[in-house]
């Protein structure tokens, strides 16, 4: 799959692209990721690519043309057009596993006030990244990408991102690592007698727990068994006695 970003900020997006795991993926060539500079599409002589909103008001707006002629030259019959913006439908896993499936990913990042809204006509999907507002999309976009790319075969082992919080509607279990003790704290006793079936069902509880500690919403929508329903019971009484 390729994702290709148009930014005024190239050189910020590449060097995120440039470390650890998203380096690897993408110099083994199991996604495409291109960055693009809206300079590069402006008409004007010296590539300006923003200015004041009509109406009068603060800050600037990045113009309709370069944002069309970029799209133009990159935008091919399959391609998804994603714009980052606070007003947008918020991100979250499903929309990265749904992304994750396409071919071909276009991702504009705004800046300064945003964009021309006329660009919208070219746009499949508004996206955001959360209820709060960032200085460019930049981040949303790279945000986007690292979870889409994560989820493209062999870029981290199935296993680990299937257990992963929201994967199957639940938030993860908790992680130890060695030492098993350190200044009084130790990890604990069942993830480490080797019964692999025990710790599945340790691990089961956990995220049930962690998830109606944190995150009773997404409780609402996960079906529970009737296994989960005596686990949850014996959860309520756990953290009452706690
Ligand atoms: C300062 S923001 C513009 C905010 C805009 N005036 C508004 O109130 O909705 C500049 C750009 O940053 C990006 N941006 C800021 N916050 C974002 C968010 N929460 N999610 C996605 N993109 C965001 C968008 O690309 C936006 O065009």
């Amino acid at each position: 799959m390729k994702i290709d970003i148009i930014t005024i900020f190239p050189d910020m997006v590449k060097s995120a692209l440039n470390e650890s795991i998203m380096r690897r993926a993408l110099g083994l060539g199991l996604a495409e990721v291109n960055v693009f500079d809206l300079r590069d599409y402006s008409l004007s002589k010296h590539k300006k690519v923003d200015d004041t909103p009509y109406g009068g008001g603060a800050g600037m707006l990045l113009q309709f043309p370069p944002l069309y002629e970029a799209l133009k030259a990159l935008k091919k019959e399959n391609t998804k057009v994603i714009i980052t913006s606070p007003r947008g439908k918020t991100f979250n896993q499903k929309m990265a596993e749904d992304f994750s499936k396409l071919d071909h990913i276009i991702i504009l990042a705004g800046h300064y006030e945003g964009f021309d809204e006329r660009i919208y006509h070219y746009v499949d999907e508004e996206v955001s990244v959360g209820d709060y507002v960032l200085t460019g999309g930049e981040l949303p976009a790279l945000i986007m990408t690292d979870a889409i790319v994560r989820l493209q075969e062999d870029v981290i082992k199935k296993e680990s991102h299937e257990n992963d919080s929201f994967s199957n509607g639940l938030l993860e279990h908790p992680h130890y690592t060695k030492p098993a003790t350190y200044k009084g704290h130790e990890v604990p006793e069942v993830l480490r007698n080797g019964n692999h079936q025990e710790i599945a069902k340790w691990r089961h509880y956990e995220a049930l727990k962690q998830t109606y500690i944190k995150r009773k919403d997404l409780l609402e929508k996960y079906e529970l068994s009737k296994e989960d329903m005596k686990l949850l019971a014996q959860i309520k009484i756990e953290l009452e006695e706690e």
